[in-house]
């Protein structure tokens, strides 16, 4: 298990976060939405090398060959990355849902994954029934093939639905937040649970590019993309920015140096747009199934 901080360098570590099962998660990772399959070993590779001891990947994002690949080349200790990998939306029948998570073992060459997620609620398939889902997640960490569980873009209901029912509560919810989306309903409800927000697409859809954080960047000496990062992460959030180039995944990192003033923090939070600035599915509504 990853205790304490990782180190990267002198003045860069990242933190780790006790999450509420009493294991640790590194606070910043590597997400490989939207890599091609081809590059994933390259890009994973790279980011082990920066430094990323994090990667966020998922059945869905068809990539887990390439993360297993680069993992097993990096030659690090199992205890030393961490993984996670997320159930796909075929898949939320117990059954398919235990062989999914033995498939994607298999894939990322390692006998357990760290985290295992519920990609997606679908209340409007399965007969809305995601806790029968979420019961076979909790066998699968009983079993030992995940440390941790958890569920990702579930509204407040469908979280309170859960904790009904098993009386478990998830250890994350990987939900949309960046500045112009803070979805701050979502956010709310995870906390107060006791489970941890993971913010995905942290960077947004060019929210980085905005007047304002342009200026706290420079007030900074930091981009306006590592200012955007470090919003998340004073925040207490835990973020995995995706980037298949070099550059981007050095500066993406070089965030735990400095940090942003709680007015700061405050004033990157007034660029929420509401529904408006949502730049995925709203899970209420969101049913695909892969073919
Ligand atoms: N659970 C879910 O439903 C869900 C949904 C979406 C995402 N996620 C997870 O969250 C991770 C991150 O989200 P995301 O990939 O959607 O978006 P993101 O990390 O917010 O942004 C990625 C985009 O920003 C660009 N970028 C990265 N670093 C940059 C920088 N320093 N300067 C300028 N541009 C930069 C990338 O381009 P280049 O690659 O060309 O550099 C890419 O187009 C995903 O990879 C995935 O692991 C989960």
């Amino acid at each position: 298990m990853i205790q304490g901080r990782v180190l990267l360098g002198v003045d860069m570590t990242v933190p780790t976060i006790t999450l509420n099962d009493q294991t640790s998660i590194p606070q910043f990772g590597l997400g490989v939405w939207q890599v091609p399959p081809a590059e994933a070993e390259a890009v994973v590779s790279q980011g082990l090398e920066l430094g990323y001891r994090h990667i966020d990947t998922a059945q869905m994002y068809q990539n887990e060959e390439g993360v297993g690949a680069a993992l097993a080349a990096a030659g690090l200790g199992r205890d030393e990355v961490y993984v996670t990998t997320k159930l796909n939306n075929g898949f939320h029948e117990a059954a398919r849902a235990k062989d999914s998570l033995a498939r994607s073992l298999e894939k990322l060459r390692l006998d357990r994954v760290d985290l295992f997620l519920i990609h997606w609620p679908l209340p409007t398939q399965y007969d809305g029934d995601f806790s029968a889902t979420w019961e076979a997640l909790v066998e699968l960490r009983e079993q030992g093939l995940t440390t941790s569980i958890g569920v990702s873009n579930f509204q407040p209901d469908h979280l309170d639905t859960i904790v009904r029912a098993t009386g478990v509560v998830p250890a994350v919810n990987q939900i949309e937040v960046h500045p112009f989306f803070t979805n701050e309903a979502a956010r709310a409800a995870t906390i107060g649970h006791g489970a941890r927000v993971e913010a995905w697409s942290p960077l947004g859809k060019g929210a980085f590019a905005d007047p304002l954080i342009a200026s706290i960047a420079n007030k900074h000496g930091k981009s306006p993309a590592q200012v955007t990062l470090r919003w998340h992460l004073d925040r207490g959030d835990i973020i995995f920015p995706k980037s298949t180039h070099r550059e981007r995944l050095a500066e993406n990192l070089d965030v735990f140096d400095f940090a942003l003033s709680p007015d700061e923090v405050d004033a990157i939070a007034t660029l929420d747009q509401g529904e408006q600035g949502r730049t995925g599915p709203n899970p209420d509504v969101f049913d695909w199934i892969p073919a």
